[in-house]
């Protein structure tokens, strides 16, 4: 039997109410002297909102956590992301609005009349990232929030310059460097659905859509792929019939069935002309997240941590997670080899079969372009939820891990050594919660051999998160 059998993980899914910070954290080891930047993270903090508790993981309130580098020093704050959700439900004393999988009592008439002039959600708690310079919480509707990464105020909604539309939309954007970009994808749901690719500039000029597909019945796609000429959908069988949106009482994923007879469609498109250069089916998946993606001749290499089924999605219930049972689900690093050409078959291989999660590669070094290192967390023998980071060296074959016992390491955020151009070269950040004594941490490792460099306490434990992203330099306060 493991420690971490022995110890819940259920204490990553205590309520987390206190704001604190900036604030300096006692360090244990060192951390690096080039690391002078800014990790910036949200996640659901908040589940029992009045009398009320939220159904899933993914419907928590969010919270933003910032840890600041300067000098082998580092501060911590947090604050609660003031969204339009956070501010209806702390009125009412309960959610105000339809979250993931949580959705306030509606009368038909009201959910026909959201569906028209849509109140979405702007809790995000998924990701943070920075569109057109200003630094941003993500969720998985077309409401970006922005925020102050000095303060943590919120600075209210990102404002897009150009109509991409949508209602739903990702976390999950990719940077394309040579392009000065991101690219993200947005749904029109309604009777003529229709997914759409877009384009935010780094400069802050308007968005521009890249291409559209029309659709019958979208699929839910938590992130993309990208290689260095071409976006991918990859549209995983888990499928919704835009009129039961409008119709049916239950909650935004609730409506979504799994039609397993679809199989796994590749949606291959030029970055810069926006035509459909070729559709392929596969076997079908599931996945939240893809890994890297990169053209090999005439085929796109295309790496995800995917699931049997969509069944992982019920496993993620709050009252499932709080129990600390066991998460059934594999998730296993499978690769896929796309081609460009419509009259070959993909092919696909596993190359992780345990149960992976939250992949992060070396993403200014190698993303949409051939690389070596994956970095996710994972379950140990016998574990009940993720316990471990993993190093994968996909080219070797080897892996390393790292682990404590009682202890739940979250999303291991890759930074680059500055000045370094070899892959890898660099640290993982990673916040750990010692589920023992009820705190979490930071984590310094090495990012290639897993060693630890350093460690910095929180004053309170951290909700399980979902994503964050490094910001080297020191960021400047945003405009409200
Ligand atoms: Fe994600």
């Amino acid at each position: 039997m493991t420690g971490s059998d022995r110890v819940s993980y259920a204490a990553g899914f205590v309520d987390l109410d206190s704001e604190v910070g900036p604030l300096p954290l006692e360090v244990r080891g060192r951390f690096p002297d080039w690391l002078t930047g800014t990790l910036l993270r949200t996640g659901p903090a908040k589940f029992d909102v009045g009398a009320t508790t939220v159904n899933h993981w993914f419907d928590g309130l969010a919270m933003l956590h910032r840890f600041s580098f300067a000098g082998g020093a580092v501060t911590y704050a947090n604050r609660f992301l003031n969204s339009d959700s956070y501010r209806e439900a702390a009125a009412k004393g309960a959610l105000a609005r339809g979250e993931f999988a949580t959705d306030p009592c509606r009368t038909l008439f009201q959910r026909v009349a959201a569906v028209f002039s849509p109140q979405l959600t702007d809790n995000c708690n998924v990701n943070v990232d920075c569109f057109g310079g200003e630094i941003v919480a993500l969720t998985e509707t077309t409401l970006p929030v922005r925020f102050d990464a000095e303060t943590l105020q919120t600075l209210g909604h990102y404002a897009a310059r150009g109509d991409v539309g949508g209602m739903v939309s990702i976390a999950h954007p990719h940077h394309d460097a040579k392009r000065g970009c991101r690219f993200s994808y947005v749904v029109d749901l309604g009777r003529r659905s229709k997914y759409r690719l877009f384009a935010i500039p780094d400069d802050g000029s308007p968005e521009r859509i890249v291409a559209e597909m029309p659709v019958e019945k979208p699929a839910y796609m938590h992130s993309f792929a990208m290689t260095e000429r071409y976006l991918v959908l990859t549209e995983f069988p888990l499928v919704v019939d835009p009129l039961r949106l409008l119709l049916c009482a239950a909650p935004f994923i609730r409506n979504y069935r799994w039609d397993p007879e679809m199989g796994l469609r590749f949606h291959i498109f030029d970055k810069d002309t926006g035509q459909l250069v070729v559709s392929h089916v596969a076997e079908a998946a599931f996945a939240f997240h893809h890994v890297n993606a990169y053209e090999d001749g005439d085929e796109i290499v295309l790496d995800v941590i995917t699931y049997d089924d969509a069944s992982i999605i019920d496993q993620l219930y709050l009252s499932h997670l709080r129990a600390g049972e066991t998460l059934a689900a594999t998730g296993r690093l499978t690769r896929y080899w796309v081609p460009l050409a419509a009259d070959t078959p993909v092919d696909s291989n596993v190359i992780a079969d345990e149960m992976l999660e939250l992949p992060r590669i070396d993403y200014d070094r190698v993303a949409a372009r051939p690389y070596r290192y994956v970095w996710c967390t994972g379950r140990r023998a016998g574990g009940a939820f993720l316990d471990m980071i993993l190093v994968f060296d996909i080219i070797a074959g080897e892996t390393r891990a790292w682990s404590q016992d009682g202890c739940f390491p979250g999303e291991p955020v890759f930074v680059a050594r500055p000045g370094s151009e070899t892959e890898g070269d660099g640290v993982l950040l990673s916040v750990v919660l010692d589920a023992r004594r009820g705190l979490s941490f930071l984590i310094v490792l090495d990012a290639l051999t897993l060693e630890e460099l350093a460690r910095a306490e929180c004053p309170h434990h951290i909700p399980f998160s979902f994503h964050g992203n490094y910001f080297p330099e020191p960021t400047q306060p945003a405009a409200s």
